[in-house]
């Protein structure tokens, strides 16, 4: 999705991917290797002018190798925070930006503690490595600390408050190289089982109170990385009041909606911003649903008969909890929205 919002503005790309035939490796070259692979990243360092990434598992000692021989962007420092939930949050706690009650545990005991501390409900979450609600388990009541230990399998975690929110919002802001920050509409989300089902944008019900709050959050954590591109914040919101959950130094999911929805997308000014061009606007064009289509692909053809559906397929294969794809809808009318949804329950696990 960069790259075809690259394409647009004149620009090339080379893709950097373990796994061979990826969906990138249709729309340019793909060198196929680890993205610790010195071979590789001597390669990517000498055709780019500018790396940036879009996966947030990428060691960031290979986004602190090239740095030294490519301009770089989003800054490493961002991908190594955000890397970290532990170190995450202490960035946030840093900038006064509010997040759910937290404490580290590096042993069976620590965590039995950090329960204690954290009380229940609580989410117990390792430290790197997970994604779409991977690595967490959801503490409901008095539970073993040493069954917990062994279950979560790791040895930093993190144990956060159980946070009830009102609803789940995201915020997406993007910094050129001219410390110029521009930021999103606030952006609704729903998950399920931690993988995100539906994004509305603008989210309802936002006044410009809430909107300023989110993006306060946004331009300190901006500024404070020196950022350039697109990062996006996932938010809580309890009683009109917002909590940080976590950053993404990168183009971000709940920012699909903005392909079909915006003047000009995330990723397009993700691409602008990296390299070194004026960022476009970030009006809305109206009220954008976006479905991620999940495990498997509801039928294409009933799908795109729908008024209004704008269709994105990733080209990759099915497997449980996987995104293929999504949809969009803009300005849609109550009939059309339900019948996507009823098309796409039907498949998605
Ligand atoms: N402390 C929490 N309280 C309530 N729900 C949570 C909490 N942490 C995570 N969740 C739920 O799980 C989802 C995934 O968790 P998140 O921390 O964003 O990890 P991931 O890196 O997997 O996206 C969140 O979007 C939210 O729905
Ligand atoms: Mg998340």
């Amino acid at each position: 999705m960069l790259a075809v919002a690259g394409y647009q503005l004149g620009k090339r790309f080379c893709f950097l991917d373990p796994v061979p035939e990826s969906p990138a490796g249709m729309l340019a070259t793909q060198i196929v290797a680890p993205y610790d692979d010195v071979g590789a990243l001597d390669e990517l360092a000498r055709t780019a002018d500018v790396v940036t990434y879009e996966f947030e598992n990428v060691p960031a000692s290979a986004a602190r190798w090239l740095e030294t021989r490519v301009a770089v962007f989003p800054p490493p420092a961002a991908l190594e925070a955000a890397q970290r939930r532990i170190e995450e949050k202490q960035w946030f706690e840093k900038l006064g930006i509010a997040t759910a009650r937290y404490r580290a545990a590096s042993t069976p005991a620590e965590l039995r503690a950090s329960l204690e501390q954290v009380g229940m409900p609580a989410v117990l979450k390792t430290d790197s490595g997970g994604y779409d609600g991977k690595g967490q388990i959801v503490v409901r009541e008095s539970q073993d600390p040493n069954e917990l230990w062994e279950r979560i399998g790791v040895a930093d975690v993190i144990v956060e408050e159980f946070v009830p929110f009102d609803r789940e919002l995201s915020i997406i802001g993007v910094r050129g190289t001219e410390n110029n920050t521009i930021f999103y509409p606030l952006i609704e989300n729903v998950h399920a089982n931690g993988i995100l089902r539906t994004s509305v944008a603008p989210a309802p019900h936002v006044g410009p109170r809430l909107q300023a709050q989110a993006e306060e959050i946004a331009r300190a954590l901006l500024q404070a990385l020196d950022y350039v591109g697109v990062l996006a914040v996932e938010l809580f919101e309890r009683s009109g009041r917002l909590l940080a959950n976590e950053m993404a130094p990168r183009v971000h999911n709940s920012g699909h909606f903005s392909i079909d929805g915006s003047v000009c997308s995330q990723f397009e000014n993700h691409v602008r911003a990296i390299s070194g061009l004026p960022l476009g606007s970030t009006a809305p064009i109206g009220r954008a649903t976006m479905f991620n289509l999940i495990s498997e692909l509801p039928e294409i053809h009933a799908l795109l008969a729908i008024p209004g559906v704008r269709l994105h397929l990733y080209d990759k294969r099915p497997r449980p909890g996987r995104k293929l794809g999504h949809a969009t809808l803009v300005d849609a009318d109550d009939k059309s929205l339900e019948r996507v949804r009823e098309l796409v329950a039907g498949v998605t696990g």
